[in-house]
């Protein structure tokens, strides 16, 4: 079988390369992938960037099974042109994609049907929207209503930053988000304290299938401060999703979640995650939902895949979810993120990367803002690598991925040395 992957990114290099050790399959296509994706066995790099492009190249390379990584084309519509082909493809319509393209839809859905998530209220009127900061206080959070790459969402401590966001977002129009519709919006909501987790899952309309659970870490720096960022490191499994917390999370959100699109008539086929907080009683919360595997956390996740995961996109597309299980390595596994100088600003690119030859065992360096110039690896983005690595335990997954890291470099290299500092103090507790 041939196979194709949408998308350039971390996460794609890692579908990929699970992808790649299907027997069933002959040929991996990544559009457009990036230097990771193209110097990996079996894998192979294609220009196409364009949804007709797209589809046209997925009809003359009779490709079996399609599958999209990023949330971009999957708003766009990716998935509605290839069904409308008659091709066969994993992943959610751009209707069920508006549970993370508009957040305001993902609220108002969760509201209907009773999923829990933090108060709310929706404004597009910059005064309306100080006025509820001024009337709720602080710490609060504001979120732009649209896709900006994990950088939309401001958590105010005080009620200056809140109305500091509040320009941003609705006056300056500061940030990058994409639109579906017309002027800018923002969801104003209460903030939930506890310990967040990424629950992801495999939804073929009417059943889900549970991948294994893992932690991305949002901040910049360590001991979570700084900015918010796509991601700069995961592990999986995440320690704070107990057997208890995974019934409650399937029971509370997902089921209801999954149940509830296809009650409005939209029903949700592909990867769904849901961003939750865990209180300290256990209680899960919803932050966000993706229409999405999660980048950092398909890198780790990839890694303790046991099962073929042309297997689990054949029953996700024939509706068959509830006849599979997915088998999971029973180490840990944990990525490190490299990120380029400037990041999440506006990172520096071109600069060359060293080290990334012979990786030690149990360990695989995923590219993502990475491409080839004269002959050698360069950076060409923000993230630009995560080194993931397994190990019998979060400590020792932990130092492998730090001993590969250890070796590769680049100019202005950042990355978090704490990755895995929650999964470890729940160990010692
Ligand atoms: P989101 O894109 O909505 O998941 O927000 C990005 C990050 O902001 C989340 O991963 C959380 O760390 C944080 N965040 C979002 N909403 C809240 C909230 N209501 N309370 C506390 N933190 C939040
Ligand atoms: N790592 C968070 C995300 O993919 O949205």
């Amino acid at each position: 079988m041939k196979l194709l992957v949408i998308g350039g990114g971390g996460r794609e290099h890692a579908l990929a390369w699970k992808i790649a050790q299907s027997q069933r399959v002959s040929h991996v296509f990544v559009a457009p992938g990036n230097a990771g994706t193209g110097r990996e066995p079996g894998v192979v790099n294609v220009a196409q960037q364009t949804i007709p492009e797209l589809v046209e190249f997925a009809r003359r390379e009779r490709i079996a099974l399609s599958v999209v990584g990023p949330e971009a084309p999957l708003a766009a519509g990716t998935v509605d042109a290839f069904r409308a082909a008659g091709l066969k493809i994993f992943g959610p319509t751009q209707a069920a994609a508006q549970l993370e393209s508009s957040k305001d839809f993902a609220k108002a859905f969760m509201v209907r049907h009773r999923i829990p998530t933090a108060r709310h209220g929706t404004f597009d009127a910059a005064a309306e929207a100080h006025a509820y900061v001024d009337a709720h206080g602080a710490p609060i959070v504001v979120k732009a209503d649209g896709l900006a790459a994990g950088k939309g969402v401001v958590v105010a401590a005080t009620v200056a930053e809140a109305h500091a966001a509040i320009e941003a977002m609705l006056v300056e129009h500061a940030i990058a988000v994409q639109h579906a519709g017309a002027g800018s919006r923002v969801v104003i909501e209460d903030f939930l304290e506890g310990e967040e987790a990424s629950f992801i899952v495999m939804a073929d309309g009417k059943h889900v299938l549970a991948l294994a659970s893992s932690q991305d870490h949002k901040r910049l720096s360590d001991g979570d401060r700084g900015p918010n960022t796509g991601g700069m490191g995961a592990y999986s499994p995440a320690p704070v999703v107990t057997p208890e917390v995974h019934a409650r999370i399937m029971r509370e959100i997902i089921l209801p979640a999954v149940n509830g699109m296809a009650a409005d008539g939209i029903p949700y086929t592909g990867f769904l995650y849901a961003g939750v907080m865990i209180d300290a009683a256990g209680n899960p919360s919803t932050l966000e939902f993706n229409c999405r595997l999660g980048d950092p956390e398909t890198q780790p996740i990839m890694m303790r895949l046991k099962s073929d995961l042309i297997d689990l996109f054949e029953h996700g597309i024939n509706g068959t979810l509830d006849q599979v299980d997915a088998e999971w390595d029973r180490r840990v596994a944990l990525g490190v993120v490299l990120a380029a100088a400037g990041y999440p600003g506006d990172p520096h690119r071109g600069d060359a990367i060293s080290g990334l030859d012979q990786p030690g065992e149990g360990c695989k360096v995923f590219h993502a803002a990475t491409s080839v110039a004269e002959g050698k690896v360069v950076t060409s983005g923000g993230r630009v690598l995560c080194v993931t690595a397994l190990g019998d335990t979060v400590r020792h997954a932990q130092r492998n991925a730090y001993a590969e890291v250890a070796r590769i470099h680049f100019d202005g290299m950042q990355y978090r040395t704490d990755i895995g500092h929650r999964a470890l103090a729940a160990r010692r507790s």
